[in-house]
């Protein structure tokens, strides 16, 4: 028997600022289906592990930390999704310089991931998701019907997220978030396990050129042809 979900999965995998959760979530929406931002349960870890003093540094220690740690996604208006950390709503404060620049030494733990993969696969099982994230179309749902891989100028990245920052009010140095950026790729894509990369059936779209509602549309399209 067949017992794989009759709603089917998407995956939309890319690297920092290519514009993934901004489209990924646009196009849950427009489908009904249910956005899941995996970065954000990364970060969600991160942010408890310097609120906690934990070395990120320690593996065993942030593994140990997260087993002990409940991390729920919920569904907000306008497709967004609050983040509930061992009960609070720590949404708001995931995005910060502070977690974007320790997130990716978290992630790039395998007993973390592991974790956390097996926390997403759970959290996908009923289909009907779209799912975010760097390696989803390659490990977390190699069968989804619908495989992403969105990226951009590294310019174009920084500025997006330079953006993001200033709007949420931090005082931050665009060459700053550059070179971070620019970091953040390099150990997501050479980490030994499961590492950024493009699935072999994702389909590839550059998001420099494109205003948001033009990829939106594009995804959709693309989604209607094969989930038809
Ligand atoms: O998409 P984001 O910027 O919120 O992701 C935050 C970090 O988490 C980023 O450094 C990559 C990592 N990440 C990951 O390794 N695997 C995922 N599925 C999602 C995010």
């Amino acid at each position: 028997m067949d017992k794989r979900p009759t709603r089917a999965a998407i995956a939309v995998d890319g690297p920092a600022g290519a514009g993934k959760s901004t489209v990924a979530r646009q196009l849950a929406d427009a489908l009904g289906f249910l956005y899941l931002d995996t970065g954000a349960m990364y970060r969600a870890l991160a942010y408890k592990a310097l609120r906690q003093g934990t070395d990120l540094r320690d593996e065993e220690a942030l593994a140990l930390l997260l087993g002990d740690t409940a991390i729920d996604l919920y569904p907000a208006p306008g497709g967004k999704v609050r983040v509930i950390l061992d009960g609070h709503d720590v949404t708001d404060d995931l995005r910060t310089p502070e977690v974007n620049a320790s997130v990716a030494q978290v992630a790039g733990f395998a007993s973390v991931r592991s974790d956390m993969v097996a926390r997403q696969r759970e959290l996908a099982h009923h289909g009907g998701v779209v799912m975010d994230g760097r390696d989803i179309g390659t490990f977390v749902l190699p069968h989804a019907e619908v495989k992403f891989f969105l990226t951009a100028s590294l310019d174009a990245r920084a500025d997006r997220r330079y953006r993001e920052l200033v709007r949420m009010g931090f005082d931050v140095s665009r060459d700053r978030i550059r070179e971070e950026i620019e970091h953040r790729d390099l150990l997501d894509s050479s980490r030994p396990y499961a590492p950024l990369s493009k699935a072999e059936d994702a389909i590839l779209i550059d998001t420099t050129d494109m205003e948001v509602e033009e990829v939106v549309a594009h995804m959709l399209d693309l989604c209607r042809q094969r989930l038809a």
